[in-house]
């Protein structure tokens, strides 16, 4: 059965796509727009030949390239996803808006708010949609919080925590920063509708592959831990923890709010992955001198929220396609995307002057 969410308008048109880039993440990509009942993956193009195997293994149906532009120049193909290096997406979506395509380009959407800025501006002055892909925007427990920050259920938001840390990849072009932050800084601006006006960041560059054990054939020095801090003019603040350094993989986040705190855990089950802690009980704040009982405090009432489930990209891949086929913006365009970018850019910056 088709779940309410994957439902969609015009139920008759059909977008055809293809996929630039299948190394570790297309191939998702292509199995969750595969999926999708109005839209066909028609090509998919990677640079190595093994890559292209695998896709004709997996996904019989599609036609594989090592040349893109057999997909630019393919006048029945509507759309472009681009899950290449972050190095190579200004100029890929910039070609591919230029010969009509509309793009989803995955995450950093560039490699600079200047590119950022360019491809943007090239999606109006086109006409074309622009989506980035910040899957936990689609993520069912992000989606609540954003519903519960709204109806107040813990006041007045006033600050965030974000814990991402895991283990390095093998090999990779770019930063703990630049690799991890676009989820955090996406969710954040997500969450509060806002953009901070202040950034501060702390950065360490341990050895890298010492701690991760990947051995990496990257030399190069990364910034491979993180802590990175907003601040917003409502007042409400927010920590970011990125990090590579650790063989346990942590995704927590945390909302406190005036009435109450929400507690995001991703790594556990369905059923846990979001609880709602009440105030705390403590008899210390209206204690009078007479009182002769035993002073404590303790936690409040701790309630697990449930949440719907669903593949979070699979959603955000039917938001591109219902984003072309109704004309609407798509709820991760290309304007969040760049703000994404300007964060990861600020927060560079700001370790460059220390
Ligand atoms: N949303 C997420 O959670 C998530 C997770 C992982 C990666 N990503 C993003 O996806 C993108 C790709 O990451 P990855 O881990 O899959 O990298 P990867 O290196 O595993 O794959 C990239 C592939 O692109 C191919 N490629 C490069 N230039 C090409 C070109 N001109 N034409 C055709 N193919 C080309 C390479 O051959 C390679 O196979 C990055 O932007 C990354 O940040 C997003």
């Amino acid at each position: 059965m088709v779940r309410e969410e994957y439902k969609i308008k015009n139920q008759g048109k059909i977008i055809n796509i293809g996929v630039i880039g299948c190394g570790y993440w297309g191939p998702k990509l292509v199995r969750n727009f595969l999926s999708l009942p109005n839209c066909r993956v028609k090509k998919v193009s990677d640079l190595k030949a093994g890559r292209l195997e695998f896709i004709r293994k997996e996904f019989p149906t599609v036609e594989t390239t090592r040349d893109y532009r057999e997909i630019l120049k393919d006048k029945s193909i509507n759309a472009v996803v681009i899950a290449t290096p972050v190095t190579t997406h200004r100029e890929l979506a910039e070609e591919a808006m230029f010969l009509g395509k509309h793009v989803f380009v995955e995450k950093p959407m560039a490699y600079s708010t200047e590119e950022a800025e360019f491809m943007v501006s090239t999606a109006e002055k086109l006409g074309k949609k622009l989506a980035v892909g910040h899957v936990f925007q689609f993520a069912p427990a992000v989606r609540k919080i954003k519903e519960l920050i709204r109806k107040k259920v813990i006041g007045k938001v006033l600050h965030i925590t974000s814990t991402r840390i895991n283990l390095g990849p093998p090999e990779t072009e770019v930063d703990v920063i630049w690799d991890l932050g676009p989820h955090d800084f996406s969710i954040v601006l997500y969450l509060l509708g806002d953009t901070p006006w202040k950034i501060q960041s702390n950065r360490n560059e341990y050895p890298f592959g010492a701690f991760n054990g990947t051995g990496s054939k990257n030399k190069n020095k990364l910034t491979n831990n993180a802590h990175i801090d907003l601040s917003f003019k409502s007042g409400i603040t927010s920590h970011i923890h990125l990090g590579w350094l650790s063989s346990n993989k942590v995704r927590l986040m945390q909302v406190f709010g005036t009435e109450g705190t929400l507690v995001y855990d991703e790594m556990l089950a369905l059923d846990g992955k979001l609880k709602l802690y009440g105030l705390g009980i403590d008899n210390r704040i209206k204690s009078k001198d007479g009182d002769s009982g035993a002073l404590s405090y303790k936690a409040g009432e701790i309630t697990m929220i449930p949440l719907e489930q669903h593949e979070p990209l699979r959603l955000e891949c039917q938001e591109f396609i219902n984003s072309i086929i109704e004309d609407k913006v798509p709820v991760n365009d290309g304007k969040i995307g760049l703000e994404v970018v300007r964060l990861l850019e600020t927060s560079s910056e700001s370790f460059n002057r220390n």
